[in-house]
Order: C-alpha cells, then sequence, then structure tokens
C-alpha cells in the first residue's frame, strides 16, 4: 500500500507556484459540451478528478488530449446522454455533466454522485433548477434521468448557496430560451471562473459573485480557450504547512485575494504574510496562538481550509474554535490529529484545540482535505510519521510532496515491499 513517509519538525523555506483549481476545471470541463469544436484548457492540474472528467468527456463521445497542464477538448462528435456509473460514483462535480448535457442534448441520465464523505450530500437542489428550467427529472432510485428538449428561462431562488447546483443551474439555463436568474448563488470564485469560460464561449452570463446571476440562453455558443484560475484551497494547503512546520514560504501564481479569511486568521495566529502582485509570502517563526473561526459560503472561511488551519494550530500553543457550518461530517481528520499528539476535542458542530507539540505516527487520510491536514500536521510533528490513504489526496492535489520537497520538506511517497 502507498503511504506518505514525513519527517517533520523542520522548518520549510522556499518558492513554488500553486496550480490551477480543481474546482474550476471541473464545471470548465463539463461546459466544453455547450459547443461542437475543440476548447483549449490552460493552466489545468494534473490529478485524479480532472482525469475523472477527462473519461466522462471521452465517454460521451469527445476527443481529448493533455499537453502539460493545457487541455484539448473536442466535442464535434459528442453523442452522448449518459455518464457511466462508475465514473458518476467517482466524486461529485460528475454531476455537473447533468447540466451540460441537458443543454446540448435536451436529455441526460447518471447514476448518482460519489466524492468525499462529508455527511449528506443531496442534488435535490440541483434536480430542482433542471425541474424549474422545465426538463422532467425521474429518480428511479439508482438513476436520474433528465429530459428537456425545450428548456426556458425562469428566476429561481437557491434556499442555500449550494456551489454546485449554481453551476448545474448555469450550465443548463445556456440551452433554456430566454433569461434566466438565479437569487441567492453561491459566490465562490470558481463559479465566477465558469462565468469567464462561458463567456468567452460567447454566452451571455454576468452577476458571478453577486446576489444574482442572470443568463441569457439559447445562443448558439462556440468553443473557446480560457486559463483555470489557481487553486485557492491548494494555495491555503501549503501557507498551512509553513504555518505548521515553521520558516518561510513564498507562493506565485495567486495574490490571496480569494483566501483572506484564511490569510487573516493565520495572521492572527502569530504569522508574518505578505501579498504582493501574483505572490504570497508566509513566514511563522514562533508558536501559533489563538484563533476563533465560523466556516460560511464564500466570502467568509471556507469549509475546505478549516481541516488544514485546525492542523496548524494543532501543534501551536494556544486555544481555539473551529466551527463547521456546511457539512456535517467534515471533522473526520481530528481523530489522526490526536493520533499525532493533538489535543482536539469536539462539541457538536465545533472543534476546541489546545495547541500543544506533536508526535509522529501512523494515520490514514479519511477523505481529500482531512488527508492534506494529517500532512500539514506531520510536517510539524516531531518524528517520523506514515499516511496512507493518499488516492484521497491525489484526487485534488497535483504533485503535493514534490511541492512540499521543493520547500525543504521531508516527505517521499513509497510503499510496503511486496503490495
Ligand atoms: C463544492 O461542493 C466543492 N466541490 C467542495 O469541495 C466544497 O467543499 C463545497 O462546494 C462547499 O464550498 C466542488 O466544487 C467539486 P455545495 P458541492 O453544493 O457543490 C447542501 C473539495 O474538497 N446541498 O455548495 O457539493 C450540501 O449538503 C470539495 O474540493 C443540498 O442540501 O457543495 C452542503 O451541506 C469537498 N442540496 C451545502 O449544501 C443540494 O442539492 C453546500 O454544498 C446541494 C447541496
Amino acid at each position: 500500500m502507498e503511504y506518505f513517509a514525513v519527517t517533520g519538525g523542520r522548518p520549510l523555506e522556499g518558492s513554488v507556484a500553486v496550480h490551477g483549481a480543481k474546482n474550476s476545471a471541473l464545471p470548465i470541463l463539463a461546459a466544453t459540451l455547450l459547443a461542437r469544436g475543440e476548447s483549449v484548457i490552460h493552466n489545468c492540474p494534473d490529478l485524479t478528478d480532472v482525469q475523472t472528467a477527462l473519461e466522462i468527456l471521452t465517454c460521451l463521445g469527445c476527443r481529448v488530449q493533455r499537453e502539460g497542464n493545457t487541455l484539448l477538448v473536442d466535442t464535434s462528435c459528442a453523442h452522448g446522454i449518459r455518464v457511466p456509473d462508475g465514473l458518476m460514483g467517482r466524486m461529485r462535480a460528475s454531476v455537473l455533466f447533468l447540466g451540460a448535457l441537458l443543454a446540448r442534448e435536451g436529455r441526460a441520465e447518471a447514476g448518482w454522485p460519489g466524492g468525499c464523505a462529508l455527511g449528506a450530500r443531496p442534488i435535490d437542489l440541483h434536480l430542482a433548477a433542471f425541474q424549474a428550467l422545465g426538463a422532467q427529472v425521474r429518480d428511479s432510485g439508482e438513476t436520474i434521468v433528465c429530459r428537456g428538449r425545450t428548456l426556458q428561462g425562469t428566476r429561481l431562488t437557491f434556499p442555500i448557496p449550494s456551489v454546485g447546483a449554481t453551476e448545474n443551474a448555469m450550465l443548463a439555463a445556456c440551452g433554456a430560451e430566454g433569461v434566466t436568474i438565479l437569487q441567492n448563488p453561491a459566490r465562490e470564485p470558481e463559479i465566477a471562473d465558469l462565468q469567464g469560460f462561458l463567456q468567452a464561449m460567447g454566452a451571455d452570463v454576468e452577476g458571478a459573485g453577486t446576489e444574482r446571476i442572470i443568463i441569457r440562453g439559447g445562443r448558439p455558443l462556440r468553443p473557446a480557450s480560457y486559463r483555470v484560475m489557481a487553486d485557492r484551497i491548494v494555495t491555503a494547503t501549503y501557507l498551512c504547512s509553513v504555518a505548521s512546520a515553521g520558516g518561510e514560504g513564498i507562493f506565485t501564481g495567486t495574490d490571496g485575494s480569494h483566501l483572506l479569511p484564511v490569510l487573516e486568521a493565520l495572521a492572527a495566529a502569530g504569522c508574518a504574510i505578505r501579498r504582493e502582485p501574483g505572490r504570497i509570502i508566509l513566514r511563522k517563526d514562533r508558536p501559533l496562538g489563538s484563533v476563533h473561526i465560523t466556516t460560511g459560503p464564500y466570502p467568509a472561511f471556507p469549509t475546505d481550509a478549516q481541516p488544514l488551519l485546525a492542523a496548524a494550530l494543532a501543534g501551536g500553543a494556544g486555544e481555539s474554535t473551529i466551527t463547521e457550518t456546511i457539512f456535517d461530517r467534515r471533522f473526520r481528520y481530528v481523530q489522526g490529529l490526536n493520533a499525532l499528539g493533538g489535543s482536539v476535542r469536539l462539541e457538536g458542530n465545533t472543534a476546541h484545540i489546545t495547541g500543544r507539540p506533536l508526535h509522529g505516527g501512523q494515520v490514514t487520510a479519511p477523505d481529500l482535505r482531512g488527508g492534506a491536514a494529517l500532512v500539514i500536521a506531520a510536517l510539524g510533528a516531531e518524528g517520523e510519521s506514515r499516511i496512507t490513504g493518499l488516492t484521497h489526496m491525489d484526487r485534488g492535489y497535483q504533485g503535493l510532496e514534490d511541492t512540499l520537497q521543493k520547500l525543504g520538506a521531508s516527505i517521499r511517497r513509497t510503499k510496503d515491499k511486496g503490495t
């Protein structure tokens, strides 16, 4: 079995580039189906969730090609309307192909999406959006069947600002006649990135990042070339790695403007942070102090970054709290932190963290960001750690161990003999 072998307790130092955002690339790859022809997507990270999206596009009849971090997606011969169950089950974002297929073909079928076990992850808001646009949606237990040859623009208010449901509604609305107004949409920066790609395709979409998104659908769209934004959660991962191990890191390809709550929390804990055009510099040379954060929809503190911050705080010297409001099973990593000597106590949806020196140990990643949190904690722990469950991390990080090695971390991917 593959695992990360980490020797912690040594400060990091160096400059690394942040790769493109998984949660931008995935909806943008689904959006390529809205036009016939070859789209070119730059800064697309090479990780297993993106690979899954490419396999879905191929199953639908597209021709895909990777040239480094550039993807060429030719949808000229795409004809499929069904996302294979095996691929659907690998990740949550597979559900986004339903909206794109509805817009392109007027029909879409798929099994239920998979993804990190963060608690209940219904897709009722996605399906309600399709129905509001006039599609018939049938859930036959294992399969979701959508039919909507003539989608009509509508006004739709989301009861909660769901990222995926907002993206799916935008995709489907591009294929609807007339104007669609999405009220109380999610405002994550990745949604603005999707809007940017749709606009490059000739779509009339505006308002991403605000309380109202307007789509004037029914126009023919063309393939486009687009550069995916930097991954803000990967940036937070690297920042928290230095905040845990100490030292100084320079992170290029981002200016932190989409990560302000995370930067504020790290500064409040005692890190010295400088933001410059195209890069962030973080220095940590004393034990982290206390911070109190509550996660929420953008622009609040991102749920994906709370495991990362918790890991850094666990090895600090403060009394902190992290309250999670988005997912009901987002603290599965806490068991691993405590196995590394952490003192983290859960009360309802709040983690109470008493910072203290951590020690090495053997832990298993429970999910994507929980696994990254265990790496962060191991980097700040005295001694050797062994972290299994790398398939989780490989879904959302391109070369995590390589990047950390560039910062001077002692981390390597290895496996037991004979496995
Ligand atoms: C996206 O997931 C991200 N994934 C997640 O990142 C991220 O944690 C999440 O947004 C919140 O920011 C991708 O973009 C691929 P939601 P998504 O719909 O769209 C409830 C990572 O680590 N809800 O905004 O699934 C839901 O249960 C991943 O990269 C419904 O009730 O999140 C949750 O409580 C993990 N019905 C809340 O809304 C629905 O139909 C927010 O979920 C949809 C969602």
